[in-house]
């Protein structure tokens, strides 16, 4: 596993106990050398390493480019001379949010973000470099910093909440990513695979609600426009989709095991709170 400290790397360890989770220290991916070195002699790469701040990917190109560009062709590349399959996951923000329903793995791409750029250069990479595999999720919780913890913690401090209200998709447990990774490493895989949260669309301000809820603090949520929270922000932030819905068709053809994102986002604020 590169990236193997983030949530979804945190998520695979209890799935898969006996797998070498490579840290940014123990294998930086921007590193050819070194990834080479970590790689030879291993039968699959799952390949969780990425730059996820998106805004900071939007302030640093860049680097976001040598980490998620750069780095996923150095994990290909490294394969490919190691005879290994890559495993890789990438995101929703490849699309630019504007179909009117939710997108499936035939929809073109069309970045509006560094950060979606450089991850659909990450997917590119692993696409032609051999028979890998990209799953692209979209708006991960775990064991990491993300925006439900952000709220929870935001809500216990007793600070206002604003969320925005037209930006539509589903959280995605880190244990979902990662229960579908093993699943995809038991079959023959296909070359993309939509994976998030089962369940209704929601806004970043339906998600902040049922997770309020669940760990019972009762904090009003203000629901705001994409421009209006922009408006309040100090530092310019990077576009994102106003759609992030994924089609789960093709997933759910693989039988790969998805959970209703309620259940699970509830389930995990309980537990955060
Ligand atoms: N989080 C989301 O909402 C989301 C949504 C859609 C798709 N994804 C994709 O899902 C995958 C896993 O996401 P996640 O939520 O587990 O992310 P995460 O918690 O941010 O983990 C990413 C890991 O990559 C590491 N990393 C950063 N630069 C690296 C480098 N140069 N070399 C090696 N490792 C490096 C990070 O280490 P440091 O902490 O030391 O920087 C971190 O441990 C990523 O590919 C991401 O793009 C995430």
């Amino acid at each position: 596993m590169t990236g193997g400290d983030g949530q979804v790397g945190r998520a695979l360890r209890p799935l898969l106990p006996t797998a070498r989770y490579a840290t940014r220290v123990e294998l930086d991916v921007t590193d050819q050398a070194r990834a080479n070195d970590a790689i030879a002699g291993v039968d699959v790469v799952v390949h969780l390493a990425a730059m996820t701040d998106v805004d900071r990917c939007e302030r640093e190109p860049q680097l976001a480019e040598e980490v998620n560009g750069a780095g996923s062709r150095n994990v290909a590349a490294a394969a490919r001379a190691a005879g290994a399959r890559v495993i890789g996951v990438s995101t929703d923000y490849v699309f630019d949010g504007t179909a009117p329903g939710e997108y499936t793995e035939a929809d073109e791409p069309r970045p509006l973000s560094a950060y979606g750029r450089t991850k659909l250069a990450g997917e590119l990479a692993l696409l032609e470099a051999g028979d890998n595999t990209v799953i692209r999720t979209s708006w991960v919780y775990g064991d990491g910093r993300n925006f439900i913890r952000t709220i929870l913690r935001a809500a216990a401090a007793g600070r206002p909440l604003a969320v925005v209200d037209d930006q539509v998709g589903r959280p995605t447990a880190a244990d979902d990513v990662a229960r579908a990774i093993v699943h995809l490493l038991s079959i023959d895989p296909p070359r993309l695979v939509h994976v998030t949260g089962d369940g209704p669309p929601a806004s970043w301000a339906g998600v902040a609600e049922q997770s309020l809820a669940a760990a019972g603090l009762t904090v009003p949520v203000e629901h705001v426009s994409t421009i209006e929270y922009g408006r309040r922000m100090d530092s310019a932030l990077a576009q994102r989709p106003a759609n992030s819905l994924l089609s789960l068709d093709r997933a759910r053809g693989l039988g790969v095991p998805l959970s209703d994102w309620r259940t699970s986002a509830s389930a995990y604020a309980r537990g955060a709170a």
